[in-house]
């Protein structure tokens, strides 16, 4: 690709990139939010046109009439957003569009054999009968990268396919795509871990604000260069941990039960902790969130909130009300007003703007808003921007946002910094801390690691629906949690 510009009302997305991809390597493309990744690869497969600049494959011009048209010459994309469709099968989403024929045409094959097949040989545990509307995101995430590799394709774009992945599927995923790889395929892999990035790149470009600021062979990087590189000024520190523990207890549950997923666990929150749950997927740890939260259906022997009895909530309305909230994992169906702007989504679900007489406060609303979309640097040309118009980062952050405006007494995070870039995360977590410093409770669901290790002062670990340790912040390391999160 060479001199991609593209312009969207109020912001150039794209400013004369240059992006060279060759044949049998694995090109990790890597940036801030909005930084204009997602923008370049729908350029490379058709689905928005360049204003200026030129693709060029096998030495040929070549200019898309649309998706279609990039999939016939072999470019299949793995998009950020899920596009499958709901109420078809596994299977029958597998293959949709990859032939260029209708589904029933589709079922009259042996698409549910086929499918199980490349299932299984991704080591996927999904079902090619099931319906995808019975899937959780990270079982979306699978057959979304299935489908893409479905096909004989000669370029497989991946737009942050690990995201929602146990580690486990990633691991699999790789040695699929080294695989693809050795076979003279070309991947375009775009991912906001840079350790995935080191582990499976060959090249390196990364993009800041449109700009290709650098391309290189991954041996050429460090990880302080390629730190720099994205955010364009040095971290020191990427979890400043600065919330202080008082004594008193804000919330404390005792055999907490949420039936299918998590059976009798037992914690208790202070005032200003920061309280992590680590586990693997399916561990049962985003379901202790939901059931307190009364997202799902749970029980428990006693719960507590400021000492006072709080019977688990059977909607998210009654916890809210008490001063408990949560900032969710699936931001797109349950965090986000896609069709409403940026102010819009903060101030109308927050009474903190309503006043007694029910008129919303937009002056003190506009306000903070843009306080903190400065702060989280949400890149939008304004806060009245529509959210469907943010990167995927961006919009992860306007969620946050919300949550971090309400005055709550327990906060639950879960996967608070999925998807968001390596800069912002440090501003989410410094967030966090001054929540905390106010005498918020804080509950923080992380898959990652290093996030658990680097802000939590205690950690829960979960396996298989059960609690397996809580480790204080001086007797944690990787090791023991990765342990006891395997069972051990
Ligand atoms: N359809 C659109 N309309 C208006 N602006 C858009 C549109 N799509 C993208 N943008 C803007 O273009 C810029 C680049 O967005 P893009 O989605 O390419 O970022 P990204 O690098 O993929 O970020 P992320 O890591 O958050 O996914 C952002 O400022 C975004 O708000
Ligand atoms: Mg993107």
């Amino acid at each position: 690709m060479k001199g991609i510009t593209k312009r969207f009302p109020g912001v150039l997305a794209l400013n004369k990139v240059d992006f060279q991809l060759k044949r049998g390597e694995i090109h990790a493309l890597v940036g801030e939010n909005g930084a204009g990744k997602s923008t370049l690869i729908k350029i490379l497969s058709g689905v928005h046109t360049p204003d200026e600049g030129e693709i060029i494959l096998d030495g040929k011009s070549v200019s898309f009439t649309g998706p279609i048209h990039a999939i016939k010459v072999g470019i299949s994309v793995i998009y950020q957003e899920l596009n499958l469709v709901e109420d078809l099968t596994v299977a029958e989403n597998i293959y949709l569009g990859n032939e260029g024929e209708s589904w029933f045409n589709l079922r009259k094959k042996n698409i549910y054999r086929r499918a199980s097949e490349l299932l299984e040989k991704l080591g996927f545990s999904i079902s090619a009968t099931e319906f995808v509307r019975d899937l959780n995101v990270s079982e979306k995430q699978l057959v979304e990268i299935a489908k893409a590799l479905a096909t004989n394709a000669r370029i497989i774009v991946m737009d942050e396919p690990t995201a929602t992945l146990t580690e486990h599927e990633t691991k699999m995923l790789f040695d699929h795509v080294k695989n693809l790889r050795a076979r003279g395929v070309s991947i375009i892999f775009i991912s906001h871990r840079l350790e995935e990035v080191f582990e499976i790149a060959d090249t390196v470009t990364v993009l800041r604000d449109g700009l290709r600021i650098s391309s290189d062979e991954i041996a050429n990087y460090t990880r302080e260069r390629l730190i720099t590189d994205v955010v364009g000024r040095k971290i020191e520190n990427m979890f400043p941990k600065e919330n202080k523990v008082s004594d008193e207890i804000v919330f404390e549950v005792q055999e907490l039960n949420v039936p299918g997923y998590v059976h009798n666990v037992s914690f208790d929150v202070r005032k200003g902790e920061i309280f992590g749950i680590a586990g693997l997927v399916g561990s049962g740890k985003s379901e202790i969130a939901m059931g307190i939260y009364g997202g799902l259906k749970a029980f428990a022997k006693e719960c507590r909130l400021l000492g006072k009895n709080f019977p688990i909530p059977n909607r998210p309305d009654i916890a809210l009300e008490k001063g408990v909230i949560l900032v969710p994992e699936d931001r797109k169906s349950q965090g986000l007003v896609l069709v409403l702007n940026v102010l819009e989504n903060v101030v109308l679900q927050n009474t903190k703007f309503i006043s007694k007489l029910g008129h919303l406060n937009w002056k003190e609303g506009k306000k903070i808003t843009s306080d903190l979309v400065d702060r989280l640097e949400v890149k939008t040309p304004s806060i009245r921007q529509r959210v469907s118009n943010l990167s995927g980062g961006n919009q992860q952050k306007i969620v946050l946002a919300k949550g971090l405006l309400r005055k709550p007494r327990l906060a639950i995070f879960v996967e608070p910094t999925r998807g968001i870039d390596v800069g912002a995360k440090v501003e989410v977590y410094k967030l966090m801390n001054e929540l905390a410093n106010q005498g918020v409770g804080i509950i923080m669901i992380s898959s990652e690691l290093p996030e658990i290790m680097g802000m939590s002062d205690r950690v829960l670990v979960m396996h298989r629906g059960e609690q397996r340790e809580v480790f204080e912040r001086s007797e944690m390391s990787q090791e023991k949690i990765i342990a006891a999160a395997m069972g051990g």
